[in-house]
């Protein structure tokens, strides 16, 4: 499989924030963002890998700033590290001025997704060239994450997370 840019699993979903969505403070309900996130990574991680894809952790979300009603919310999502079944992808979400227009940045999130044959069985996926220095950061710091993730579900020993103790140690 050649391996593939982060660009080409660049997914944008850009929607309204309609009162059905909010909380009493009538702001953009948490629950309803990370659903948005999760389906614009979730065909991020299709487009890198061509495949079925599940969602295996949600590593990371940051709700930095609140999103209020009527906000227009554009989420983009990327992949920005593949291993050998499974995706990181990171989730920039940005809310517009209605005036101006201008996009600043509310909050970001970082989910994981393996990519799985009809039998729901992992499957393996295209490797990943960064080419920008944002996604070359990303790429970076991805395998530290994804062991920090493992350790947290239990699935890997803390002795193991080589990276993880290089912070550590440096
Ligand atoms: C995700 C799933 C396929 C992983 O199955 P598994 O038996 O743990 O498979 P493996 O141990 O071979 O792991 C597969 C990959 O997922 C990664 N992974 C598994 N759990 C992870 C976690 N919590 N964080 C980060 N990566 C994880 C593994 O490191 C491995 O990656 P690699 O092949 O790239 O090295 C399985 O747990 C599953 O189907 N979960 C349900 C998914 C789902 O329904 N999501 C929607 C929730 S409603």
């Amino acid at each position: 499989m050649d391996a593939k840019s982060p660009s080409q699993s660049c997914t944008t979903l850009t929607d309204l924030v309609l009162p059905s969505e909010t909380n009493p403070l009538n702001n953009l309900f948490g629950g309803e963002l990370l659903a948005r996130m999760d389906r614009a990574a979730s065909i991020a991680a299709r487009r890198h890998s061509r495949r079925i894809v599940v969602t295996a952790s949600v590593n990371h979300v940051a709700f930095n700033r609140s999103i209020a009603l009527g906000s227009v919310v554009t989420i983009e999502a990327k992949v920005s590290r593949a291993f050998s079944t499974s995706m990181e992808v990171f989730i920039d979400v940005w809310i517009e001025d209605r005036e101006s227009g201008a996009r600043s940045k509310a909050n970001e999130a970082i989910y994981t997704f393996v990519a799985v044959d009809d039998m729901g069985l992992p499957v393996k996926v295209p490797a990943i060239s960064p080419e920008s220095k944002l996604e070359k950061d990303r790429y970076d710091g991805a395998l530290r994450r994804k062991q920090l993730s493992l350790v947290l579900a239990g699935k890997m020993k803390p002795s193991e997370a080589t990276e993880l103790k290089a912070i550590f140690e440096e």
